[in-house]
Parts: C-alpha cells; sequence; structure tokens
C-alpha cells in the first residue's frame, strides 16, 4: 500500500471529488480526516474521521489540526479539494461579494491550512500538501474570470510554499484537472442554461481524450503525490485534463 499509516487530512471530503479522494487514501493504508461544510455526503470507513467546518472559521480549523496531531502524533498529508463554482457572467455583471466569496474560499482558506498544516509537519521535517486548482487557470473559459482568477492564486500559491518548505523536506503540489464529471460541472452554466447540453458541447468536446475526466483519475494522482514514490517532486503542476490545457 502506497499511504500505510499516514494521517492525512482533506478538505471538501464530502464533494464528488473528495468523497472518491477519501475512498483511495483510506485503501492504500492511510488515515484520513476529512473536513467539509456539510456531513451530509461524507463517507464512512474505518479508518475516517468526519469533522464538520468552513475552511474559512480559522479557529475551528486550528483545533481540527490541533486534534489530530494530539491523537496520532503526526500529520503527514494535507489535500485541499474545497471549492465553489462560478456562474458564467460577463465582469460587469459580477459583484464584489460573488468576487470576495470565490478568492476566499478557494484561495484564502488554502493559506488558513497550508499555515496550520506547516506548524505541525515543519518540526518532524516531512509532509506533503496538495491542492486541486483546475486547469482553467491556464486555459481559460469566458465568464468565469473570479474563480480562474482563485485557481491562478491556488497555483502560485503552492509553487511559493513549496520554496519556502523544500529545506523543511515538505512537499508542495498542485493538480489542474479538466472539467470532471462532479455535481459541480454543472454550476459553471450561466443562467438559464441548459446543462446538460452545455456538459456535452462545451465540456466533454472540449476534451481532446474525449472524455469528461473521472474522480478517481484525480485520486489516483492525489495518492501519487502523497506518496514517498514522489519524494524528488515539489512545486509541480500536474495537468489531469485529457489534454484540455494543450
Ligand atoms: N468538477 C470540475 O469540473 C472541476 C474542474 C477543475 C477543478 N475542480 C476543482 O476540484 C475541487 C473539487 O471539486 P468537486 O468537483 O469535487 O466539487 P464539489 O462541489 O462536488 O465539492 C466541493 C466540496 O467543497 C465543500 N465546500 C465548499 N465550501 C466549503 C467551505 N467553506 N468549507 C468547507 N467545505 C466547503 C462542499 O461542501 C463540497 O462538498 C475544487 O477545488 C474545484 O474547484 C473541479
Amino acid at each position: 500500500m502506497e499511504l500505510n499509516n499516514k494521517v492525512i487530512i482533506v478538505t471538501g471530503a464530502g464533494g464528488g471529488m473528495g468523497q472518491v479522494i477519501v475512498s483511495q487514501l483510506v485503501e492504500q493504508g492511510a488515515v484520513v480526516i476529512g473536513i467539509d461544510l456539510s456531513m451530509d455526503l461524507m463517507p464512512t470507513y474505518d479508518r475516517f474521521i468526519a469533522k464538520e467546518a468552513s475552511v474559512l472559521d480559522e479557529n475551528k480549523i486550528s483545533e481540527i489540526f490541533s486534534d489530530v496531531h494530539h491523537e496520532f502524533g503526526k500529520i503527514d498529508g494535507l489535500v485541499n479539494a474545497i471549492g465553489i463554482a462560478q456562474s458564467a457572467t460577463p465582469i460587469e455583471d459580477v459583484t464584489l461579494e460573488q468576487w470576495n466569496r470565490l478568492i476566499n474560499i478557494n484561495a484564502t482558506s488554502l493559506f488558513i491550512t497550508c499555515k496550520e498544516a506547516v506548524k505541525y509537519m515543519k518540526p518532524k521535517r516531512k509532509g506533503s500538501i496538495v491542492t486541486i486548482a483546475s486547469i482553467s487557470a491556464v486555459r481559460p473559459r469566458p465568464g468565469l474570470q473570479s474563480y480562474i482568477a482563485s485557481k491562478g492564486a491556488a497555483e502560485s500559491f503552492s509553487r511559493a510554499m513549496a520554496i519556502e518548505l523544500a529545506s523543511h523536506s515538505i512537499r508542495v503540489n498542485t493538480i489542474h484537472p479538466g472539467p470532471a464529471d462532479t455535481g459541480m460541472l454543472g454550476q459553471f452554466a450561466a443562467k438559464d442554461a441548459d446543462v446538460g447540453a452545455m456538459k456535452e458541447e462545451i465540456f466533454r468536446q472540449s476534451v481532446p481524450l474525449g472524455e469528461l475526466i473521472q474522480p478517481e483519475d484525480i485520486a489516483y494522482a492525489v495518492v501519487y503525490l502523497l506518496s514517498d514514490r514522489a519524494k524528488i517532486v515539489t512545486g509541480a503542476t500536474l495537468h489531469v485534463d485529457g489534454g484540455r490545457g494543450l
């Protein structure tokens, strides 16, 4: 098993990708602590602990990391898999409040969770952080300016953390998924759009390999980046996108 007895925290653990990431990490031998706003879709496994919290609640997040460290004596990995979508909207119709919400949840939250993870990883001189950003950061679509800006920030922040933490043997990497077959995909539709047609005509057809990305595709990449097989990989951005970024 790739992740035997590693202790790994996953945000967005109840999401379309989060649930499958958790299942893969557990299958690979990890103890997984999942954080999400809602407990409704949280998976249940013996080696899985579910925690209800917003990633923007700094005190609550700090308490969860501290409790995990207290119980297991270490935190080996962090997977940032939360995120919210933006309904495609021309910039003149986007409010500052909507912009701030996307930037806060998709980017500022990474500052909060990474800061906590580093607190416990540095003394052990070991750790791996993986952030799920988006191929849209480098291959944008119209009307998603705020979401795309948040994902660009996610990638830049990961690279900045990678160089800052390299001398502490903490690795930080980004995954850019292409359009993925989860509940989020339909949320990128413009108001009044036909979601089914959009998924097929805009999203699936935009992937050179001809298929939507499955949550499993992302989960396998997460397992690799958390595992010791990736011990020399840091500051990387792995495109798991069927060629969408080309
Ligand atoms: N689905 C796609 O097409 C796609 C493509 C590229 C990148 N991504 C990115 O992949 C990641 C996972 O997306 P997904 O498709 O699983 O989406 P999803 O909507 O299925 O899951 C997101 C999860 O994040 C949780 N969440 C949202 N705000 C939160 C908060 N403040 N605190 C705690 N939890 C919160 C939600 O409750 C949900 O369970 C996101 O970062 C997303 O931007 C998705």
